[in-house]
């Protein structure tokens, strides 16, 4: 058998592959010379939520960081914005060689889903609600390019935003499922001046609805607020903020566990939006605390207010 040699791999500088075989092969060369390899999975569109996703892998030592851009087709609806989403790839590369990504994995469709590829991942009941009961078949997409991302770069850490709170679970979930032994780190929302969540898609927002657009985190921090008083305290806040927009048209709004289960009486809870503003679909989440386990967490916010 006839040994193949790992494509060049130059330190220090960001290397771009489009094949996975070659970048399989660099990262597998890595690994054998003790380096570790993280992950951040990306569309591309590269702002400041993904820099924090780089800037987090950056930070651990001995690690190779990698960032795979794809705007992965299985993942879109028909009628989504699939043709429309902005690919912007030469000012990404440079994103990623300034924040210091070693590697960058740019495939094309073909690449990743050759014909006849009819395998992908189920993921499970949770995959049909929230998110995945207005975007059918939306995570079974996501989950088969994240699988395919961790057979093809093999990294021992992958970091994903809470931004997108569903998929990060099921990420996590589908982890530990099928027994991939790659570690899931999740990263912060990263946020407007005014409270809107980063996100590739804010780029359609007319000035008129970005203006409206921040009535989704304004709604769920007032939400938020409201944790000591219970569930439904939770929800009507956040009703009372979204109800001064009405142009915003609300998908759902839902207060569930940390694992997207029943939401709690007491203790850690996540309260998790979507909505669209014009043609424009988002969605945000954030932490809440319920009940007594809110007791003693506002304590700066109430000096600051002495
Ligand atoms: P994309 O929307 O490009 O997001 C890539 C990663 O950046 C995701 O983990 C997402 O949660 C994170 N992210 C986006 N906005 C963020 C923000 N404001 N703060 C922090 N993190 C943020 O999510 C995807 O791509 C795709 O579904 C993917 C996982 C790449 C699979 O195709």
């Amino acid at each position: 058998m006839i040994a193949k040699t790992a494509p060049k791999f130059t330190r220090n500088a960001l290397n771009t592959f489009r094949a996975p075989a070659d970048i399989t092969r660099v990262t597998g060369a890595l690994r054998s010379v003790s380096r570790q390899i993280a992950l951040v999975p990306t569309m591309g569109a590269l702002h400041a939520g993904h820099r924090e996703l780089l800037r987090r892998a950056k930070r651990l030592p001995n690690t190779v960081v990698a960032a795979s851009i794809f705007v992965n087709p299985l993942q879109f609806g028909a009628g989504e914005d699939f043709e429309a989403y902005p690919r912007p790839l030469e000012r990404d590369l440079a994103v990623l060689d300034e924040v210091g990504a070693e590697l960058a994995f740019t495939p094309e469709a073909a690449d990743l889903y050759p014909e006849g590829a009819t395998v992908t991942v189920h993921p499970g009941p949770l995959g049909d609600e929230l998110e995945g009961a207005v975007r059918p078949g939306h995570f079974a997409g996501v989950l088969t390019v994240v699988a395919k991302l961790f057979n093809i770069v093999r990294p021992d850490y992958a970091f994903f935003g809470e931004k997108d709170y569903q998929q990060l679970v099921l990420i996590k979930k589908m982890v530990r499922d099928l027994n991939f032994g790659t570690h899931v780190i999740g990263v912060p929302t990263v946020r407007e001046f005014d409270g809107l969540a980063l996100s590739s898609r804010n780029v359609y927002l007319s000035e008129r609805e970005r203006e409206d657009a921040v009535v989704l985190s304004a709604a769920l921090t007032a939400g938020a607020h409201a944790g000591r008083r219970g569930a439904e305290e939770v929800l009507a806040a956040a009703k009372q903020v979204l109800a001064a927009k009405p142009a915003v048209e609300v998908d759902y709004l839902d207060l569930r566990g940390t694992d997207l289960g029943p939401a709690p009486v007491d203790g850690e809870a996540r309260l998790l939006i979507a909505a669209r503003v014009g043609s424009t679909r988002l969605i945000d989440n954030v932490a809440v605390l319920l009940g007594t386990a809110a007791d003693g967490t506002q304590r700066e916010e109430w000096d600051a207010g002495e």
